[in-house]
């Protein structure tokens, strides 16, 4: 049976916005309602070849420019935007002319940083090609590009016009860039919808298979969670934060081990020991940090640390920017299906939880999630 096409709306007044979500929605025609004639899309050399040609056919009837960045993090930098800047000044882009980013959170981000700025906004549409940016970049409005000193230092909220995900783009996603996107899946459950971890739980098989129903019903969920955050605190002043579950654990690791470590891996870790807290503190049962663990483990997400000495991680996590006055707010699950804010600046409790967690195991052993046997 086809899958249905899902959607979403993102709350935010006039500037509310629909996600839909659905395999095969690249050949549609049009791809968003109103497009202007001028179009600038933003992808890299990996996504171009396999859904280029798709999404310019959907948009034959408009004069579009494409713009080609290379892959990887490294891309999302200031040279980047400078060039594109120079494509859409070069071709005299209008201020009511479209820019859509295609591809994965990188692309986004950048796309959505020179559509934040270029003429001081002009309309913008995602079409995420990774889980990651399907269920967690794509929506929500941060924009940002990387300076030499640091990750999405230079950034701006410009919230999109339209998401479109076509969960067929998933089939040639690399097994381990699908597999990230899964820690941040199951993060929505944790922090905010205790049905969908039980779901997760169920479907973890279908979901490892790729089964598009099942992927679909998972990215609607993650959205949806998202979107209603994003409504009621769109620029992080509070309930936003809860989506940084397993960050601030998961930042130092990936910042002290960056060769091995991926963004989805390391949150998997850091929720780990987030939950392990938790449980050493009476704050949450055993069998929540226990369900936490076994489902991060069938999705084939680490659950446990690298050793870093203390010093490593209070060097790490204290240039995160969750911290005021020496004190570390984590964000910390009291239940499956919800979390908090808690204020922590007693290494002692922190440093109980990290080594619980801790292996020495070198990394390729973590990824197979031999820690529960
Ligand atoms: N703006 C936000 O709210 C937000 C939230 C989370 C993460 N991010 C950012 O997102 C970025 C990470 O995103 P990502 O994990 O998508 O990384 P990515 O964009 O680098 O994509 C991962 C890899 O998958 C490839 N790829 C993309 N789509 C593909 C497809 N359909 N088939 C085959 N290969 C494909 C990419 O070329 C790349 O090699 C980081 O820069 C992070 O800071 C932003
Ligand atoms: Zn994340």
């Amino acid at each position: 049976m086809q899958t249905p096409i899902q959607q979403i709306t993102v709350g935010l007044g006039e500037r509310s916005y629909p996600i839909e979500i659905g395999p095969g929605l690249l050949q549609r025609s049009p791809l968003f309602p109103n497009l202007p004639q001028q179009i600038l899309i933003i992808t890299n050399t990996l996504i171009a070849p396999l859904y280029l040609a798709q999404v310019k056919q959907s948009l034959a009837a408009h004069q579009v420019v494409v713009h080609e960045i290379g892959d990887g993090e490294a891309e999302k930098s200031l040279p980047n935007y400078q060039a594109i800047m120079d494509t859409l000044i070069s071709h005299s882009f209008a201020r009511d002319c479209a820019i859509i980013a295609l591809g994965g959170g990188v692309v986004g981000d950048l796309a959505g940083f020179v559509a934040a700025t270029y003429q001081r906004g002009v309309t913008f549409y995602q079409i995420p090609t990774t889980l990651l940016a399907q269920v967690d970049s794509s929506v929500g409005g941060k924009t940002a590009i990387n300076h030499q000193l640091g990750k999405n230092l230079i950034g701006a909220f410009h919230q999109p016009h339209g998401v479109l995900i076509d969960t067929d783009c998933l089939q040639t996603l690399s097994a381990r860039d699908y597999t990230c996107g899964l820690a941040e899946v199951v993060k929505y459950g944790i922090i905010a919808d205790a049905d969908f971890f039980t779901w997760l739980e169920q479907q973890a098989g279908a979901l490892c298979a790729r089964d598009t129903s099942a992927i679909t019903q998972a990215i609607k969920v993650s959205c949806s969670i998202k979107a209603a955050i994003v409504a009621a605190d769109e620029t992080e002043q509070h309930q936003r934060a809860l989506l940084n579950l397993g960050h601030t654990f998961g930042h130092a690791i990936e910042a002290a081990d960056y060769q091995h470590w991926r963004h989805g891996e390391a949150v998997a870790a850091g929720m780990v020991i987030a939950a392990t807290l938790m449980e050493q503190t009476g704050q949450l049962a055993s069998t929540d940090l226990h369900r936490i663990r076994q489902l991060l483990q069938q999705l084939g997400l680490p659950v446990e640390a690298p050793q870093l000495t203390l010093q490593q991680w209070q060097d790490y996590m204290q240039r995160d920017k969750k911290v005021k006055a020496g004190v570390i707010r984590f964000i910390l699950p009291t239940a499956i299906g919800q979390a908090q804010m808690i204020g922590l600046s007693d290494w002692q409790v922190i440093a109980t939880a990290i080594n619980a967690c801790s292996s020495s195991q070198p990394f390729s052993k973590l990824m197979l999630g031999s820690a529960d046997a």
